[in-house]
């Protein structure tokens, strides 16, 4: 069963052969693997060993980007961006223990990559059980499997420990060679390179996910030329962080790093490697010099880890901080959060580089904008995809973040059956997308800002909105060459790339001020981007507590009339919306179903707000074969799994839309008993506020407690009596159902609300723990730790 695949990604091309078997198409490679070396953290990763075969036989190990993290650091090195690029899947639970593994084979599911053709000259095909499931339980190990496996674990061995060592910079795998990324045009070497030519000497790199932190880092380096520096924000991932130590090469330089966290304390997926990178800690940064960022929200167990991380582990590398550790907390105000410790941090530079503030406090544009004449085709003009030009007329696999698929909605119902909220259950048909997803994935939707208010951005500025224009960047060495796909319209930009009704930050309103022509209007923009008690305060009162989005600003301070391409240049991205996939595939293979609550409220000042993806999903009804509205989409993986066995009991509590995932893991269990497996208990919580309003699924939920795939259901009405019933108190109730579940090993899984449920359920975890199994407070919190760390505890919550 020796195969060899020529696989493409968009990095690199390479041939590998394999030991095991294979099905693919044009996007996705699944392999089933055996576990030589099944874990090496015990009890923690998942570390498959894959036997690679070609010309200079080498070993792949394959691990999730996650676990790569907990990998031992010469994995990277050996095939760099390939293992970036692999997933196991996630028929069971992600996070496996050596015990569970029992040396059974393991399927990797590789996306992202062009299968380009498969040579078969020893190719056995795999037994029709496979094929027809990849099913990693079966026996599936033949005496002649074995013993070309061992030929290949010895060739590997062989190389890894032999000639590997020597080869760390150029693989040879089969046919073509596997060079270390080296595509993006700012290389590591290339970062210092290129700073040193354009005479910069501040870089500041942004871990970022949903733009934040990405904001924060271009606000600094922005920032530099009051000081007479010169700085510039950089994608750690577009980058050889590995070079960070040249950085003192450079007469007064300095890193900054804006740092988000995410999961369980994670880092975003663009600081990944640098994570990596960073917990290997073979690095000497000695004259370095740093200050770091952290962006994190207070209402997440783990607050800010990624930017305390970095912070000390630069310094016990021995890197110099310059300026203490900042941290930002989204649940409260991260934009005062972080212009009091930038405020601080600038006069820190200055001592330390013994520079002074120029004084020059104007604005300096970094987009110039083109405008185009009639001349231009109306092809060449982006029209709303996300990367790539008529993406949206041209559909291609792969899809992802920058190429996402256009899929139909084939339902959009209404869940609630009363009350003045509305909660949509909508099925995104991904047949022949060639998307694949598993029960517990979040998919990402691109949403369009509401038409309304684009036009009414459009009428206070007195501008055409079918414009056509570009937005250059002036710094022609920058890698970001336009803020957003140019050239495109002005009713593109702002339907499309902007957001336009999030809380503008300050620096945006101190921008717009000199476009006032009233001197009260000017006053008043003066006073909310001041870093004044007075200003912050006004800020907080007059945009955050009244939810003014600029539209508003722009209505309430009516001369200020910035050119809108200034305008677009100052305001955030707009940014995809993730929710909890509430299907299984093993149920649904052809569509992805989400269950999504509708934004809508009325601000303070009494303007009407909606969610700018909800509201926008509500209209997208289909209507016959002709009228079928399509949504741009993407899959993300996430860590939120089912056990690997369906014997293995499970306690879900998901109240309102913290149902979703569970959704899918009951049908996923279902799918499993169908299949004559055992299942454990299956318990879920579920809470809402009446029942005969948004008890949602009410109906298929009960079917599930029929067939026994629910063993139990407990449901928490809050609003049906005078006093709330949540779900952690009819988890007080049903305390020894839980704590045996806990005690057999069972899995506990929570989603929904992270500001207020997420804690109050772990509370009550905590005081089941402590009562029922008599530990102190101390021993139940390690023991919830022990159940996080063996993936027995997973959140998936969002606030
Ligand atoms: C991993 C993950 C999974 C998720 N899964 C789901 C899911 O399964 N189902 C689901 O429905 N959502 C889910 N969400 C939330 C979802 O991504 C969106 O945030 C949500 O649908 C709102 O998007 P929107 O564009 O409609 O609203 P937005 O335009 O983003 O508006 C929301 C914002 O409006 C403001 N706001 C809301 N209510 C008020 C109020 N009363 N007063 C003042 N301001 C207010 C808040 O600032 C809020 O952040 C998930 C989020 C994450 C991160
Ligand atoms: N970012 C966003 O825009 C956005 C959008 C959608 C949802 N969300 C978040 O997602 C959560 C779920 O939204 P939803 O509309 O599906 O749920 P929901 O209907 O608002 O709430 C579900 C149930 O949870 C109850 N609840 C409230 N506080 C609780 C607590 N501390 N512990 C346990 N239960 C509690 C509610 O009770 P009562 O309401 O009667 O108190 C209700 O019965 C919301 O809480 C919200 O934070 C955020
Ligand atoms: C799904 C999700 C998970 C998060 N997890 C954490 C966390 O574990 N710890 C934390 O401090 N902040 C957490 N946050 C908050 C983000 O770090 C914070 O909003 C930050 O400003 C995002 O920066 P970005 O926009 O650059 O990605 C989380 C946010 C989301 C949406």
């Amino acid at each position: 069963m020796l195969g060899c695949l020529y696989v493409e990604n968009s990095i690199q091309r390479f041939s590998l052969q394999y030991v095991g078997y294979f099905s693919c198409d044009s996007s996705c490679l699944d392999l089933v693997l055996f576990p030589l070396v099944p874990a090496l953290d015990v009890g923690y990763n998942l570390l498959v060993l894959c036997c690679v075969r070609g010309r200079g036989s080498s070993l792949l190990f394959v691990s999730s980007s996650h676990h790569l993290a907990h990998s031992p650091s010469y994995v990277l090195p050996m095939l760099p961006k390939a293992c970036g690029y692999v997933e196991e899947t996630v028929t069971y639970s992600d996070v496996l223990t050596t015990e569970e593994l029992e040396g059974k084979p393991v399927k990797i599911r590789c996306r992202n990559m062009n299968i380009l053709g498969v040579s078969a000259d020893s190719v056995v095909p795999p037994p029709a059980e496979v094929v027809e499931d990849m099913g990693i339980s079966e026996p599936l190990i033949g005496t002649m499997d074995i013993f070309l496996l061992g030929i290949s674990l010895t060739i590997g061995v062989y190389w890894f420990f032999i000639r590997g060592r020597n080869e760390q910079n150029s693989i040879d795998i089969g046919a073509l060679k596997v060079t270390p990324n080296t595509t993006s045009s700012s290389s590591s070497a290339g970062l210092i390179e290129k700073m040193k030519t354009s005479g910069r000497n501040v870089v500041v790199f942004y871990g970022s996910q949903t733009g934040t932190a990405e904001e924060f880092a271009g606000r600094l380096a922005k920032d530099c030329q009051r000081y007479g520096m010169k700085g510039m924000a950089v994608d750690p991932e577009e980058v050889e962080m590995e070079d960070l130590p040249q950085l003192s090469e450079i007469e007064n330089s300095m890193a900054i790093f804006c740092m988000a966290t995410y999961g369980e304390g994670d880092p975003t997926d663009n600081s990944q490697e640098f994570y990596e990178w960073l917990q290997e800690g073979s690095v000497d940064l000695t004259g370095v010099k740093y200050a770091v960022f952290g962006l994190g929200n207070k209402t997440y167990e783990h607050y800010n880890e990624m930017g305390v991380f970095v912070d000390k582990k630069l310094e016990v590398l021995g890197a110099e901080r310059i300026f203490e550790l900042g941290l930002g907390d989204d649940d409260a105000n991260i934009e005062e959060d972080f212009v009091t410790w930038r405020e601080k941090f600038w006069p820190a530079v200055c001592e330390n580089f013994g520079v002074e503030a120029t004084g020059d406090e104007s604005s300096i544009r970094q987009y110039s904008p083109v405008f185009h004449g009639e001349e231009i085709l109306k092809e060449k003009v982006f029209s709303g995809e996300a990367a790539r030009l008529g993406s949206f007329n041209n559909q291609k696999p792969p899809y992802d973040a920058r190429n996402p698929f256009l899929a139909p909605i084939q339902v959009n119902r209404e869940l609630h059956k009363g009350g003045d909220r509305s909660c949509m259950h909508i099925e995104f048909n991904i047949t022949d997308s060639k998307l694949r997803y598993e029960a517990g994935d979040h998919v990402a939707v691109y949403p369009m800002n509401d038409q309304g208010l684009v036009e009414r951005i459009g009428k206070l500025l007195e501008v055409d909105l079918d414009t056509v224009f570009s937005l250059k960047n002036v710094d022609e060495e920058a890698s970001k060459k336009h803020p957003f796909p140019c050239p495109t319209t002005y009713r593109t930009a702002l339907s499309f790339y902007v957001d336009i009704t999030s809380n503008p930050r300050t620096n945006v309103l101190k921008d717009i001020m000199d476009y006032a022509t009233e001197q009260k209007d000017k006053d008043q923009l003066q006073l909310l981007s001041s870093s004044s008690p007075e200003g912050r305060n006004e800020y907080n009162e007059w945009v955050i507590k009244d939810s003014r989005n600029i539209v508003a600003v722009l209505e309430d301070l009516p001369s200020c009339k910035p050119p809108l391409d200034h305008l677009l240049e100052l305001l955030p991205k707009l940014q995809a919306r993730y929710y909890s996939i509430s299907s299984s595939p093993k149920l649904y293979p052809n569509s992805i179903h989400i269950t999504a609550v509708l934004v809508e409220y009325t601000t303070r000042v009494g303007r009407k707000a909606k969610g700018v993806a909800t509201s926008w999903l509500q209209d997208k009804i289909p209507n016959g074969p002709d009228n079928v509205p399509r949504v741009p989409i993407y899959v993300r993986k996430s860590q939120f799994r089912l056990p690997f066995r369906p014997s293995t009991p499970v306690i879900m509590v998901g109240p309102g839309t913290g149902l979703a995932p569970f959704r899918g893991f009951i049908q996923e269990r279902h799918h499993a008993k169908e299949d004559g497996k055992t299942l454990g208990d299956t318990v879920l919580f579920f809470g809402c506020r009446k029942k005969d309003e948004d008890f949602i699924y009410q109906d298929e939920l009960m079917n599930y407690l029929e067939n026994k795939t629910l063993s139990q259901m407990f449901v928490a009405y809050s609003r049906d009596q005078e006093k709330k019933v949540y779900v952690q108190h009819i988890m007080e109730e049903h305390k020894d159902t839980i704590w045996k579940i806990l005690e057999d090993g069972g899995h506990i899984y929570v989603c929904g609300d992270a500001r207020n449920m997420a804690p109050d359920v772990q509370k009550m975890l905590h005081t089941i723990i402590c009562e029922k199994g008599g530990h102190s407070d101390t021993e139940a919190q390690d023991y919830i730790k022990k159940m996080q760390t063996k993936g027995r505890y997973a959140c998936d919550v969002w606030s």
